[in-house]
């Protein structure tokens, strides 16, 4: 019997897969999430290439109807998702668009429309970092924060190059901003009142695409990786 491609983070709510993934010489591990919504409808945030492994259990879970694309680089995996799942709407950055031409992009999340239909989820722009142009989510029933790069850490599990990469760059077991984008935070003031929002929301995790799902404690790492780059918050 194969390893299931999903594993439980909040029982019937939520699922997380790891894959691998190289960036700048280092293997990753990159995070897709599985929200069940209230309609039984499945939200997946950073989508990854669908397997036929994950597409049997995404089924069996229920109807893919949201698929999103968190920032301007986490896009690759949602073309052929879509594919997989014709009937899920696509929500995500224009500057992804931008990017990728073979991406189509149904709803805006920056413009907050997909809040009428999607009641249960707040969308949390990370304003002043245009670089990364993120929005985390906020599910409020599992009350639970959906993010991608804002902020990144590395442990034992993961591979030897990142492992030795995050130790240079000082992530190893610590949570941090990702190196790439501590020097492209435009405004602080403006990336302050976003991640202010962010903590302010009654969160019991963060959810990252490159780091250990966090709960205990999640606000003072998130906090102080910001506070390190020069972000009052
Ligand atoms: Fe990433």
């Amino acid at each position: 019997m194969t390893e299931p491609a999903l594993t439980p983070i909040v029982p019937d709510r939520i699922w997380a897969m790891e894959r691998p993934v190289w960036f700048s010489g280092v293997r990753l591990r990159a995070r897709t999430t599985v929200v069940r919504l209230d309609d039984g409808g499945l939200l997946l945030h950073s989508p990854a290439p669908p397997t036929d492994a994950l597409t049997a259990e995404l089924r069996a879970l229920g109807p893919v109807r949201w698929l999103v694309i968190p920032n301007q680089f986490h896009h690759l995996g949602t073309p052929p998702a879509a594919a997989g799942f014709p009937d899920a709407r696509v929500i995500g950055p224009a500057s992804a668009a931008a990017k990728n031409p073979a991406l189509r992009i149904d709803v805006d999340i920056a413009d907050g429309a997909f809040g009428a239909q999607l009641p249960e989820v707040e969308a949390l722009p990370l304003a002043g970092v245009p670089f990364l142009d993120e929005t985390v989510l906020y599910h409020r029933p599992t009350r639970t924060l959906l993010g991608a790069d804002v902020v990144l850490t590395a442990d034992a599990d993961d591979h030897w190059t990142w492992r030795w990469g995050a130790r240079v760059t000082g992530c190893y077991q610590r949570v941090r901003v990702p190196p790439d984008v501590k020097k492209k935070v435009a405004d602080k003031a403006a990336a302050a009142r976003a991640v202010r929002a962010m903590l302010d929301r009654p969160a019991q995790r963060l959810i990252v695409a490159h780091a250990a799902v966090m709960t205990d404690g999640w606000r003072d790492h998130f906090a102080h990786a910001w506070r390190l780059v020069g972000v009052d918050v």
